[in-house]
């Protein structure tokens, strides 16, 4: 069983590396994961993840990988390497290139007595809709990609998704019980929605079976960053 606090992934959108380093040393201990992402990645590079594991914390490094399988696969064993405890790739590079990740972070980890991370698909980004996906020559109905993307990450050896809160029952029923599911768009009660269109609070996403809620602004544009953690975390158990 995890700890509710080990749901709780933060989003540490950050421009500068002091900023970074100012939050995670604020939350550290608060929250489960901190997730660093393309800006802040491509800014400071693997100094901020080591920034972060020298705090005693995780990683979810969500670069989403997409590439042919050569180079997913090598970019897949870097991740490894660095520590992370979970990273992204695109569903959309195909079955090859997922499985192809999970046998060179698994052999690296392996090799270097290291932890073996979580490796998460993304299926389609929620800010694609059908006339985007037609756009780019897919004509699924979207709910049905996301399952046919969901379920060939699966096949190919994934350990889960990220969902939006409108997924999580859909993935849930067709990939079962032990495949995790990360939902980000996540929203207390009290803050407010950002861009983020359909939300739902840590309560619903968990209640729904998300096995993880990724927040960001909630809590690092909260007054008290701490509480608002606290609050989530509290939400969640
Ligand atoms: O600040 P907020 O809580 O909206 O941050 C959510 C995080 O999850 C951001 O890092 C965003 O890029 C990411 N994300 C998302 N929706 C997706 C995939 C990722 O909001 N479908």
């Amino acid at each position: 069983m995890m700890e509710p606090r080990e749901r709780l992934i933060f989003a540490l959108d950050v421009e500068r590396f002091g900023d970074a380093q100012k939050l995670a040393g604020l939350l550290k201990g608060h929250v489960g994961l901190f997730k660093v992402g393309k800006q802040l990645f491509t800014h400071a590079g693997p100094k901020v993840i080591d920034m972060i594991r020298n705090k005693g914390e995780r990683i979810f490094l969500d670069l989403k990988f997409h590439d042919i399988p050569n180079t997913v696969a090598k970019a897949a064993e870097e991740a490894t390497k660095l520590g992370s405890a979970m990273f992204t790739v695109h569903s959309m590079g195909g079955y090859e290139m997922m499985k192809r990740a999970v046998e060179s972070s698994r052999n690296i980890a392996k090799h270097l007595n290291i932890p073996r991370p979580l490796i998460l698909a993304v299926t389609i980004l929620t800010s694609m809709d059908e006339v985007i996906l037609e756009e780019v020559g897919i004509k699924t109905p979207l709910k049905q990609q996301v399952v046919r993307l969901a379920t060939l990450a699966k096949r190919a050896g994934v350990n889960g998704v990220i969902a939006s809160p409108r997924e999580i029952r859909l993935i849930r029923d067709h990939c079962g019980a032990h495949f995790l599911i990360v939902t980000p768009g996540v929203r207390p009660a009290s803050a407010t929605k950002d861009d983020q269109k359909r939300t739902l609070t840590p309560g619903e996403a968990v209640r729904a079976g998300a096995d993880y809620i990724v927040v960001g602004r909630p809590i690092k544009e909260a007054d008290d960053p701490v509480k608002a953690a606290d609050e989530i975390v509290e939400e969640i158990s």
